[in-house]
């Protein structure tokens, strides 16, 4: 019985092309788009150089991507950056990586999608003003905890719940979009002229607006942590995140000029909720259409960021990195739920005290320090085994380049206008290392971790899960 459970646990290779291109499209597009490009434009200034903002980040994250696809076809396990970083920096490193994304970057990307969920919920009620800030934060923590619990009761809803808002926002996109057009062709174009007056070109200004943007943009290597579950991964990775990035980026710079179209720069710094302001503006009484619909794609793309984020803790822990408990999954309903638990409680933990704009841009940070180390990775392997089977492989200036991109992207918030925040986020990653020694290296307190396991396992009646190669 309990053979056939484990057997039923371990997981096959079934995503195929549109699979994998909408579960990389499926998590990128989800809050940002709804909340960053007020942000965006307010650091950077105008509405062109927000434009340049919004391209750019897309051109990087193709770039990015295409690093990705070698290392995912040269290194073909399921994990993403966890498992190249191990494989060629070594488990110091890799031992950081999994403890900053479990205890920080994976919290903070639930929690800062929920408040953009709750944002919009909330919007419609509160149609002159901010709404207030408690009651904001009380529908992003009811909206953690009742997608943790749908996850912890059954794998196939949540995949209902997923395909059903996919559908949802990407009609809300489309709408922004066909919108833009309709009013752009009617001539209402007094937005785009001098396009570039009052850009902010320091570097603190750009640092920011790109933090922003690549929020939006983040998810485009989710296909990554599930190589082990894709067909055919040496064709259908490079292509999966070509396709799915373009579609993204085309989708995003259209909508931006929609929204520019529509409103002044000065009205889009000035809203709280764009999708909002911009539905009143064109859709009139229809308008809050456009907030349900950006509420229910902050929605799903919570429930993908928890159904998808249990692999980092899976394959930690089958490393021997993480404590055991985090990659079992429960032995009837077969979902992760102590992962789950774990994430959901440090959530709501980053919530209280978190923005969103806050906890986006410590999100960028510590991601795109882990993106910087996986290139160098790639390097690394370019130069020392270049002799490896690659079906995939991109020229060595390119992760060059794009782990230079990733170096200004760490410092520029640090060098220009140093913020004592991002002091503790960066110390925060560090202790890593420290904690590594005593627990992983030498394996202090084997006992006290047994004995937590064994009673959590049967409170949560939870038990080992294999993963196939
Ligand atoms: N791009 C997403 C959004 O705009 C956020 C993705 C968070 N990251 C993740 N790996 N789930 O809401």
């Amino acid at each position: 019985m309990m053979e056939e459970k484990q057997q039923k646990l371990s997981l096959k290779r079934e995503v195929g092309l549109i699979g994998a291109v909408s579960l990389i499209a499926g998590t990128m597009i989800g809050s940002g788009i709804f909340m960053s490009p007020q942000t965006v434009i307010s650091s950077i200034g105008s509405t062109g150089a927000s434009l340049v903002v919004w391209a750019s980040c897309g051109v990087l994250v193709i770039l990015v991507s295409f690093c990705y696809a070698e290392l995912g076809t040269v290194i073909q396990e399921s994990g993403g950056e966890y498992i190249y970083i191990l494989r060629t920096s070594g488990p110091v490193m890799a031992f950081m990586l999994a403890f900053s994304s479990i205890i920080f970057v994976r919290p903070a990307g639930v929690a800062g999608i929920s408040l953009s969920f709750a944002q919009y919920v909330v919007a419609p009620f509160y149609p002159e003003c901010t709404p207030p800030v408690l009651i904001v934060k009380f529908v992003a923590a009811a909206a953690i905890i009742v997608l943790a619990i749908v996850n912890c009761m059954n794998v196939r809803f949540s995949m209902i719940v997923q395909v059903f808002f996919m559908v949802a926002k990407v009609v809300a996109l489309v709408v922004i979009i066909v919108g833009g057009v309709v009013l752009l062709a009617k001539g209402n174009t007094e937005n785009f002229e001098d396009s570039f007056k009052n850009s902010n070109v320091g570097i603190n200004p750009i640092g920011i607006a790109l933090y922003q943007g690549l929020w939006s943009y983040d998810g485009w290597n989710n296909l990554n942590y599930v190589t082990e579950e894709l067909k055919r991964p040496e064709v259908n990775l490079p292509r999966a995140l070509v396709i799915a990035i373009s579609l993204v980026t085309g989708m995003y710079l259209l909508v931006n000029v929609s929204y520019l179209t529509v409103m002044t720069p000065r009205e889009l710094m000035s809203s709280t909720a764009v999708a909002v302001t911009w539905g009143n503006k064109v859709l009139g009484s229809w308008g809050w259409i456009m907030s349900l619909a950006a509420a229910l794609s902050a929605f799903g793309s919570l429930n993908g960021t928890f159904f998808s984020g249990g692999r980092v803790c899976f394959v930690a822990a089958r490393e021997g990195h993480m404590p055991d408990i985090l990659s079992m999954a429960h032995v009837h309903r077969l979902t992760p739920s102590p992962a789950l638990i774990f994430t959901t409680i440090i959530s709501l933990v980053v919530l209280i005290p978190g923005d969103f704009q806050s906890i986006v841009n410590y999100f960028s940070f510590t991601a795109w320090f882990f993106y910087g180390v996986t290139l160098s990775g790639l390097i690394y392997l370019k130069i020392k085994k270049p002799d490896l089977p690659r079906p995939y492989s991109v020229p060595i200036v390119l992760p060059i380049l794009v782990l230079l991109v990733a170096i200004f992207l760490v410092l520029a918030p640090i060098i220009d206008q140093p913020q004592i925040e991002y002091l503790y986020v960066a110390l925060f990653i560090l202790s890593g290392a420290i904690i590594y020694v005593p627990f992983i290296h030498f394996k202090l307190c084997p006992g006290v971790f047994k004995k937590v396991t064994t009673f959590l396992q049967l409170f949560l009646e939870v038990a080992p899960a294999e993963k196939n190669l």
